[in-house]
């Protein structure tokens, strides 16, 4: 099954990532995910926590993010200096999935101790503590990163790389991507195809323009705009179009590009409820 909207967290899929990600869960072995931002990394792991009935704990990396973020410290707390798991730790000894938002914003030195963590031995020393904590067959570890963000400098070592099962994510095909804005916003199936053949035109076109493309993120909002009464003009305009230059100025180009594809998939769509003079102010 492509979808399942009984979950609580409805994810459409896009190939066999589903049934990877059981396969490695079920021989203990971390996954890295890939992808453009919006593209449904976070939904998917969401996902998968729920299909494999296990909590995610999530860690946003950045710069800053030291070992004993990750594992713990020792804190005083009414006199006493205690000891105080950190979410990697917590997740570790709860047999959670731990999710590691764009790891490759983490230094090297704070990602040494999910060595031991993602080899065959599955444990996590906490030198500090003194204590060593050996994964229940449940955890796993997923991390994810953007490579469109990466630079030189933020590169992930090929020693870490090499203990992931890599699933390279991206955008659903059109008919599945207008899926999700039904699904997520509740708009009409025609409105949804057109807004998905905007961000496509966008796309197709991102060669020359060289900027991260529209993600599935930016449709759905767009869709959610649509839903509470603005023109997909409009929508397409605030939502897909001036996100993608950092001073939010959309080129003319842009614009005719979006407004084309809007009234174009609008005109040759024969089941199509709004016509675009309906849809515009
Ligand atoms: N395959 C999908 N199924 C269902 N919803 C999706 C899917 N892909 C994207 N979405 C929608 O797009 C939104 C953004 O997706 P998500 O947060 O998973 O992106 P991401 O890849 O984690 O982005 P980032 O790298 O910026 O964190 C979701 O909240 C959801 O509404
Ligand atoms: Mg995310």
């Amino acid at each position: 099954m492509d979808s399942e909207r009984m979950q609580q967290h409805f994810y459409q899929s896009n190939g066999n990532e589903v049934a990877l990600f059981r396969r490695a869960a079920e021989q203990r072995v971390p996954v890295m995910l890939t992808g453009p931002t919006g593209c449904g990394k976070t939904r998917f792991v969401e996902y998968m926590g729920e299909v494999l009935g296990r909590p995610v704990v999530t860690i946003s990396c950045h710069d800053d993010l030291t070992s004993s973020d990750l594992v713990g410290r020792f804190m005083v707390t009414g006199g006493d200096v205690v000891w105080t798991d950190g979410p990697l730790t917590r997740a570790v000894k709860d047999g959670a999935i731990c999710y590691m938002d764009e790891v490759v914003e983490a230094r090297h030195d704070s990602l040494a101790v999910l060595h031991s963590l993602t080899d065959h031995r599955r444990t996590l020393y906490l030198d500090r503590a003194g204590e060593v904590v050996r994964a229940p067959d449940s955890f796993m570890l997923v991390c994810s990163y953007n490579p469109a963000y990466r630079s030189s400098l933020k590169e992930l070592k090929p020693s870490f790389r090499q203990r992931f099962v890599t699933v390279a994510m991206t955008y659903l095909p059109p008919e599945r991507e207008a899926e999700v804005l039904v699904a997520e916003a509740g708009i009409d199936a025609a409105v949804a195809r057109r807004l998905v053949n905007c961000a496509t035109a966008i796309r197709n076109a991102d060669d020359v323009f060289h900027f991260e493309p529209p993600s599935t993120r930016v449709l759905v909002t767009a869709a959610k705009l649509v839903a509470s009464g603005a023109t997909e003009i409009e929508a397409a305009d605030v939502c897909i179009l001036a996100p993608l230059s950092n001073d939010g100025a959309i080129t003319d180009g842009l614009r005719e590009l979006a407004a084309a594809s809007l009234l174009g998939a609008a005109t040759s769509d024969p089941t199509a409820t709004h016509t675009p003079g309906g849809s515009r102010t």
